[in-house]
């Protein structure tokens, strides 16, 4: 067991130790050490997983924007040509600096350090301001965006960041569904849910389990540009306020994806960068 245990690294940490055929405190001692083993060899095979799923994704854009350039560059242009190239690799290297930051926000969280500064906010100007983000996007789409949520309701939230989980769920419901968006809040036994709701086709059933896995999308959802970070870094923000995310179809048709906080939230994010 000692000689196995010395030469287990992680190039080799699908090994196990040998266990005795004595059933003594040795094997116990050896069993457990593999089942250690085995939660080492998960943790490290999550991590390569993520390091070979961020540089794909990060591959794409950079691809684009190559091209991007090197057609400019490529012959003679126009002073309007050049300018509208310059346009699209900015807007190019805009989605690689959100993609690096969402990346920099799901490997945060993995490690428990995903930072949070709660202070107490009226959950209603929360909610406005997010609808308002999105209006002219919504208005471009003949859509409407519906706030319902009580007027006077406080909670002890990082307003910025519940921001970014419904800006990331009213983006997903523009985004997959249809007909007017819904942002509505709902309060239960010491807790606040914020829904955000749409009327369109709902998730695919057997996608649901996966939906908030990070790099997780309904299949057809690549060509639409989705990195299926969005769903994972909601997920994430409402743990860090000691809450949680869910999603589901509703009956009447779209999906309905929801958070939800403690009232008063615990935390269970750090507040140190
Ligand atoms: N409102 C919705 N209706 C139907 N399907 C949805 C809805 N919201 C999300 N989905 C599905 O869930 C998948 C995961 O969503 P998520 O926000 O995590 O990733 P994404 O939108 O693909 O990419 P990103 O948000 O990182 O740009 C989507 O690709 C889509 O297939
Ligand atoms: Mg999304």
């Amino acid at each position: 067991m000692r000689q196995r245990a010395a030469g287990i690294s992680s190039d080799t940490a699908s090994r196990r130790l040998p266990l005795p055929t004595t059933r003594d405190e040795v094997y116990r001692l050896g069993e457990t050490l593999n089942e250690m083993l085995d939660r080492l060899d998960a943790g490290l095979e999550r991590e390569r997983r993520f390091v070979a799923d961020a540089s794909h994704e990060l591959r794409t854009p950079l691809a684009l924007l190559e091209t991007e350039l090197e057609l400019a560059l490529r012959q003679p242009r126009t002073a309007d040509e050049l300018e509208s190239a310059l346009r699209s690799a900015a807007e190019e290297t805009d989605r690689l600096v959100r993609l690096a930051e969402d990346l920099l926000l799901v490997a945060r969280a993995d490690q428990g350090k995903l930072p949070v500064r709660p202070s107490s906010e009226r959950i209603h100007t929360l909610v406005e301001q997010v609808a308002a983000g999105f209006r002219s996007r919504a208005d471009g789409l003949g859509r409407l965006i519906e706030v319902d949520a009580p007027a006077s309701l406080e909670i002890e939230v990082d307003a910025g960041r519940i921001r970014q989980a419904l800006g990331n769920l009213v983006d997903n419901a523009l985004r997959y569904g249809a007909g007017p968006v819904r942002i509505r809040t709902e309060t239960r036994d010491g807790h606040v849910e914020l829904h955000v709701t749409d009327e369109g086709a709902g998730f695919e059933p057997g996608f649901l389990p996966r939906a908030f896995e990070r790099f997780s999308r309904a299949d057809d959802a690549r060509g639409r540009g989705g990195t299926g970070l969005g769903l994972a870094i909601v997920d994430a923000i409402a743990r860090a306020h000691g809450g949680s995310a869910s999603a589901a179809n509703r009956k009447v048709g779209g999906a309905d994806v929801w958070v939800t906080l403690p009232v008063g939230a615990e935390r269970s994010g750090t507040t140190d960068l």
